[in-house]
């Protein structure tokens, strides 16, 4: 939530800011604003309500090398330019991204509420700076405001007697920095300035960071220096491009069987799962009683696929939780209980919470996470990188996906040391698998037929997603999706539960998106499709079976490349990421940022 960014170097740095900004904004974009240095030291700020290209319009062209720029997502206070980022108090202007909780009491505590124009916590934080900044030395007011603050918070702070230095200090909320030739760099994630360095570090919790154009300082609260530690990124500036796709969103759909490939490839060895190269030993499989996976939204739906794979294979307890829930239920984890993390971002504040949670109750943490060095990935006992590269549509496709295929690895693995599967099965296991980056492809070319049916959806009010087993997890991402982008409601129902309630909901021409993949339930989810369609339901059924065609069952058929059952799944969620999709795209919305959403959610 929110992205933040900021430069001081030796070339201008405002079309830095703006073009970083566009990048990160898929982590809010309600408004946006910068602030820079002028030649005479004092802080201009441009800011408003709207997008990145609503400040590009405002700003005019200066020569100014320092400055920093924010893109927000409301959380403290209504979309209006006073509470827009950066916020200036005295001589202090700044960004935050995070929540400052005791924001209210340290208004009052320390006397402010006359100063604050506007509703954000944020500005509370500004105000303090200055407060305690005797003009002299920022970093002395940074220690001793930090102490008094509760919440999470990146902040990127410049003094207004301090041309050329930008300071930085976080708590939870994201924060990568690098130099380059071209000055110093700051952001919530690296994709805002890739362009310029892959050579980044993430700045530590709780330190200081001083960049100026030639230099950089990082030191703790007590004044001791700290050196960065240096990471370096696998992808490149046209990774986050669009590569003459209209949208991110199609861009990442497209891509699946590359990411999966990306996924799976490295860790087959002789046609069997290894985890040897992430270093997890075979013992942390082998000493597992239950599996506890934990996450949120789309990472949370990909769960539940292992969860029925996981299950259905190993005959052991899995549960998934919502990390949002399991925080406050007392959940039951042993230390024989191996908790898995989801997280793209591997920065979802709930999950990464949960995981902390869990590390009390067990050390066989694993995260299975796409964003290499996040917190999530840090801090859990054992993580696997999904190598999706960057997702940036707000509607997670690929990385559902590529988690997806990491579960069935696992579950491979975990069969294999428990002995639940055959080293044979586990080959044939592994051959499907590897088959799926093709049959993904197969189905990508079926975009056609799938937007050719979401014309049919258009100006539905309501539609349903049914199926039985991992059909019905399957619904559960398939109506997420539809919800996300397309503003429809979309709820998914179990097929068989219906008409305890539901149907009565069912009346002529509700879309219903039926999925039929599963044959031990095949006949009962036919029967709950006729039930739907003699209320007048407008079916579309998602099948492997390439005979059906009668009209009583359904009114469209997408026929599916026949595969084994298990791996069905796969095929099957990209057709409810395509209707999704070109339903959003056929209302003429913008799939790639929709309204109220953000990518990477570091709020609680
Ligand atoms: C947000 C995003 C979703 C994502 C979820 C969890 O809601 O819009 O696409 O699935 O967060 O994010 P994570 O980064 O933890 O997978």
């Amino acid at each position: 939530m929110c992205g933040i960014i900021g430069f001081t170097g030796n070339i201008k740095a405002q079309d830095i800011l703006l073009t970083g900004l566009e990048k990160l904004e898929y982590r809010g974009y309600d408004s946006a604003g910068i602030a820079y240095f002028k030649e005479n030291g004092k802080i201009s700020i441009r800011k408003t309500a709207g997008k990145v290209k609503d400040l590009r319009a405002i700003c005019d062209d200066n020569d100014a090398t320092c400055g920093i720029g924010h893109t927000r997502w409301a959380t403290h206070g209504g979309v209006t330019n006073a509470n827009a980022h950066p916020h200036k108090s005295g001589n202090v202007a700044l960004i935050h991204n995070g929540i400052i909780e005791n924001y209210h009491e340290l208004a009052t505590t320390y006397d402010l509420e006359d100063r604050l124009i506007s509703e954000t916590d944020t500005e509370v934080a500004a105000a303090l700076f200055d407060k305690f900044y005797d003009g002299e030395n920022p970093i002395e007011a940074i220690k001793e405001v930090i102490p008094l603050l509760k919440g999470s918070f990146a902040f990127c702070i410049m003094f207004e007697n301090r041309p050329g230095v930008i300071y930085a200090v976080r708590n939870v909320s994201p924060m990568v920095a690098a130099t380059s030739k071209e000055g110093s760099f700051i952001a919530s994630d690296l994709t805002a300035f890739i362009e310029y360095s892959k050579r980044y570090f993430i700045v530590p919790e709780y330190a200081i960071l001083t960049l100026e154009a030639n230099k950089i300082d990082l030191q703790d609260l007590n004044g001791n220096t700290i050196e960065p530690e240096f990471l370096e990124v696998d992808w490149d500036m046209t990774a986050a491009q669009k590569e003459g796709y209209p949208t991110f969103m199609l861009k990442e759909i497209n891509e699946q069987p590359a990411a999966i490939n990306r996924t799976i490839m490295p860790r087959i060895k002789d046609g069997l799962p290894s985890f040897e190269e992430d270093g997890i030993p075979d013992s942390f499989f082998a000493d597992c009683n239950d599996i506890t996976i934990v996450a949120c939204g789309t990472a949370m739906y990909a769960g539940m696929v292992g969860k029925t794979l996981m299950q259905d294979i190993l005959g052991i307890p899995v549960t998934v939780a919502i990390a949002s829930e399991f925080r406050y239920e007392r959940p039951v984890i042993t230390d024989k209980s191996v908790v898995i993390v989801v997280s793209q971002s591997g920065e979802t504040i709930d999950t990464l919470e949960a995981l902390r949670l869990a590390k009390t109750k067990t050390n066989k943490t694993l995260s299975i996470v796409n964003v290499k060095g996040s917190s999530i990935a840090r801090e859990s006992n054992y993580v696997l990188y999904t190598h999706a590269g960057p997702e940036i549509a707000v509607a997670s496709t690929k990385a559902y996906t590529v988690q997806a295929a990491a579960f069935y690895l696992l579950t491979c693995k975990l069969a294999l040391v428990q002995n639940a599967m055959s080293e044979a099965d586990a080959r044939t296991f592994i051959r499907n698998l590897e088959n799926v980056s093709d049959n993904i492809a197969e189905v990508l070319k079926l975009s056609d037929k799938v937007e050719q049916l979401t014309k049919r959806m258009l100006n539905a009010s309501h539609t349903f997603f049914i199926g039985r087993g991992s059909d019905y997890t399957l619904s559960m991402e398939g109506a997420l999706k539809l919800k996300e982008i397309s503003y429809i409601h979309a709820e998914a129902y179990a097929a068989g539960e219906l008409k305890h309630g539901t149907i009565a909901l069912i009346s002529e021409g509700v879309p219903v998106i039926a999925l039929a993949t599963q044959s031990h339930v095949y006949n009962k989810v036919i029967s709950n499709i006729r039930e739907v369609k003699a209320r007048g339901a407008y079916v579309i059924l998602l099948s492997m079976d390439e005979k059906i065609t009668d009209a009583t069952i359904c009114d469209t058929h997408i026929s599916l490349p026949k595969v084994p059952e298990q791996f069905a799944v796969f095929e099957a969620v990209v057709i409810l990421q395509m209707i999704a999709y070109f339903t959003s795209t056929g209302k003429g919305l913008n799939a790639d940022q929709p309204r109220n959403l953000a990518k990477s959610v570091t709020v609680e």
